[in-house]
């Protein structure tokens, strides 16, 4: 029995030869993204277990069906780089590992915004410029006073949200189906135009389908109280990035921690090898002492790493022993 892994990186290894010891399987690793050129690696397995935020494309799915290999299980959350279409075609099952560390996530969402709110970019900037006399004059801001405006409060959501509350801000949200088991603390507005008004820091955690396409777009910005703080830790396409530059530097949007950027696809496969980044609007936002770009590593923590193994491999050891998905998706 077999199973091949994409994206390997050295801190999965432990974990993914833990489990095939234990379930006795044999294990091919590679840290190479999964494309249709390489598929045939897994020639033989039961399943694909893979990790990358390039698109899974057509060409994976019909290739997989050619040797077949039945299961792709990803080791993440967003699938919003999946072919669904194609991999449903082809007859190949499809999971994720639906919650493996929201804390990881809001955690980072809570440091953003104290970054953003005790301008640690610029700090660190002039510190290193030896610009110290200058430093005094930046003031900052406390997070018991804001108003935070969560948009969707699913796993990841409502975690960040419950700790912005613990530290003494006040929370709203907005989803599109509001949970029934909200906490008394969580106020939920009806719409999102009425969220943006009230919000001091803006924090998204919708999925990244096509549907919330630029759901901050230059409109949206504009509703936001001036100064407001916008981060990103859902997904790129969420965010207008054009209308955020521009409304950084008008000052209407007074800080941003970008962790998802719109065109994160360049900049991956820019730094894999060696090339220039030339996504558009990043250089021009890297300039900026108030605003934060991080390479989509919020997730990155050691839970959320052994997590994200364990449940990827489950999900294709369940499937051969009971022709099953553990977390299929749909
Ligand atoms: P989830 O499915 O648990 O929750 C998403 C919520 O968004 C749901 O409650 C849904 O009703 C709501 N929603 C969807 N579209 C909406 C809209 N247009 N307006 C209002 N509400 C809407 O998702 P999650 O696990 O909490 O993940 C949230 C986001 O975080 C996803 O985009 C995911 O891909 C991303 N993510 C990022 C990282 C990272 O490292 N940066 C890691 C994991 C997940
Ligand atoms: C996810 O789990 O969906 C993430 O965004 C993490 C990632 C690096 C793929």
């Amino acid at each position: 029995m077999k199973i091949t892994a994409y994206g390997v990186r050295p801190e999965e290894q432990p974990w993914l030869t833990k489990i095939a010891q234990k379930n006795h399987f044999e294990l091919i690793q590679t840290a190479a993204w999964l494309t249709a050129d390489n598929v045939d690696l897994a020639r033989g397995s039961i399943g694909i277990s893979a990790f990358q935020t390039l698109p899974y494309s057509a060409a994976v799915f019909a290739k997989m069906a050619a040797l077949k290999i039945p299961v792709l299980a990803i080791r993440n959350v967003g699938t919003d780089n999946l072919d669904l279409a194609s991999a449903d075609r082809e007859g190949i099952e499809v999971s994720n590992v639906p919650v493996y560390s929201p804390a990881a996530i809001a955690e980072f969402v809570v440091l953003s915004a104290l970054q953003l709110l005790r301008q640690a970019p610029a700090t660190t900037r002039l510190v290193a410029q030896d610009q110290l006399a200058e430093v005094q004059n930046l003031v900052g801001g406390e997070l018991n006073q804001q108003t935070i405006g969560v948009i969707g409060t699913g796993h990841i959501g409502l975690l960040a949200a419950k700790t912005f509350h613990n530290f003494g801000a006040r929370v709203l949200a907005y989803d599109a189906f509001p949970r029934t088991d909200q906490p008394d603390w969580l106020e939920y507005v009806a719409d999102l135009p009425t969220l943006l008004a009230q919000s001091q820091i803006v924090t998204l955690h919708v999925p990244g389908i096509k549907a919330n396409d630029h759901l901050l777009d230059a409109r949206a910005l504009a509703r936001l109280p001036k100064g407001a703080l916008v981060i990103n830790t859902a997904r790129g396409n969420l965010i207008d990035t054009s209308a955020l530059l521009a409304a950084l530097t008008t000052g209407q949007i007074g800080g941003a921690a970008i962790d998802t950027y719109e065109f994160e696809n360049q900049i991956e496969r820019a730094s894999e090898s060696h090339q220039p980044i030339t996504a558009p609007y990043y250089h021009d936002l890297l300039a900026m002492s108030n605003v934060i770009l991080t390479p989509h590593i919020a997730y990155h923590t050691d839970v959320a790493v052994q997590n994200m193994v364990q449940g990827s491999l489950a999900n294709i050891l369940n499937y051969q022993a009971a022709k099953q998905l553990l977390n299929p998706v749909k």
